[in-house]
């Protein structure tokens, strides 16, 4: 059996490769990749290599030659060539080089959401649904780590502000994420549908656990969205970067991140870190950052 995944080179790739070479030997794992020389330079020296750009579907297929299984993880917005484009690419060329499976991170409850962050992604399982391949959609709800700059305003004393009022969060970290996708890949059977997330949490909630960790006194006060944008570009940020942090603030007050499922310990086969582990886990890792 050949597993490949694809946009190896990106942390998210280079985290299911540490699992997967635990589960399955490194000579059947296939690395695909725009950039040969960074992946040299960041995955594991044995792993195969094979060269292709997702703006390129002759590139693609040719790398996903023989491949029975691909993990196919998403690209990031803002190329030159649209995402959704990139990913039509992808789906294509797996479905010419007749890939036998194809698990594809995808965005909490893909089928209902409705946030513009998730566009992409539910086009992208249409594309897969709509190919005749077999697939797994890997709906990842949203990765602690993504709030990094609260945990580290928390750490140090400082107040807040956030516009996600009581949405709640299904908080996980990055490397339980990427675990699952590894093992996914290897399940005899996988699910159509993984709702991938940990126990969904609230910005109090976490203020609440981070001041207990910490030990220190501060605020985490939740505003309207004019408010958090005007305290955003108080801090410094650019128009277009305000714009896409207030959306996914906008998308956490509306629950699009709100996933009540059991398929991430289910698949890890043991329960999630405690969220106050989590925390520390992440502040620690990006200590002096
Ligand atoms: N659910 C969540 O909370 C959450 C959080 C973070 C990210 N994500 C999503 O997860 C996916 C992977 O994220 P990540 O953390 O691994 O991102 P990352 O570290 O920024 O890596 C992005 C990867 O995509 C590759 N890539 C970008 N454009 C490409 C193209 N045109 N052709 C081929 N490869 C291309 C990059 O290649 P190079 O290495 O050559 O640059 C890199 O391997 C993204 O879709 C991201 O939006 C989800």
């Amino acid at each position: 059996m050949k597993y490949a995944i694809s946009a190896a080179t990106g942390r998210f790739g280079q985290l299911v490769i540490q699992d997967l070479r635990k589960i399955v030997d490194i000579s059947d794992i296939v690395a695909i990749v725009r950039d040969v020389e960074k992946a040299q330079r960041v995955l594991p020296e044995d792993i195969t290599i094979r060269q292709a750009d997702y703006t390129d579907e002759a590139a693609l297929q040719h790398a996903l030659r023989g491949i029975d299984r691909l993990l196919f993880i998403s690209s990031v917005p803002g190329g030159e060539v649209p995402r959704q484009q990139q990913h039509a690419n992808v789906v294509q060329a797996a479905q010419k080089a007749g890939v036998g499976f194809v698990a594809y991170t995808s965005f909490a409850h893909a089928d209902t959401a409705q946030s513009p962050l998730s566009k992409d992604h539910v086009a992208t399982e249409q594309l897969l649904r709509d190919s005749g391949l077999k697939v797994s959609f890997l709906r990842n709800a949203w990765y602690l780590e993504n709030e990094l700059s609260y945990l580290q305003a928390a750490a140090q004393g400082q107040d807040a502000v956030y516009a996600a009022g009581r949405g709640k969060i299904s908080f996980a970290l990055e490397r339980e994420y990427a675990e699952a996708a590894a093992r996914v890949m290897t399940l005899v059977a996988p699910k159509a549908v993984y709702e991938f997330g940990g126990e969904p949490r609230t910005y109090a909630d976490l203020a609440e656990t981070l001041s207990a960790l910490t030990g220190k006194s501060f605020t985490f006060k939740s505003v309207d969205d004019a408010t958090y944008r005007a305290a955003m570009q108080a801090a410094g940020l650019g128009p277009e970067l305000i714009g896409v942090l207030t959306a996914m603030q906008d998308m956490m007050r509306a629950g699009e991140l709100d996933v009540t499922s059991t398929d991430l310990p289910d698949v890890l086969g043991r329960p999630l870190s405690t969220l106050p582990d989590a925390l520390h886990e992440v502040l620690q890792a990006h200590a002096g950052a």
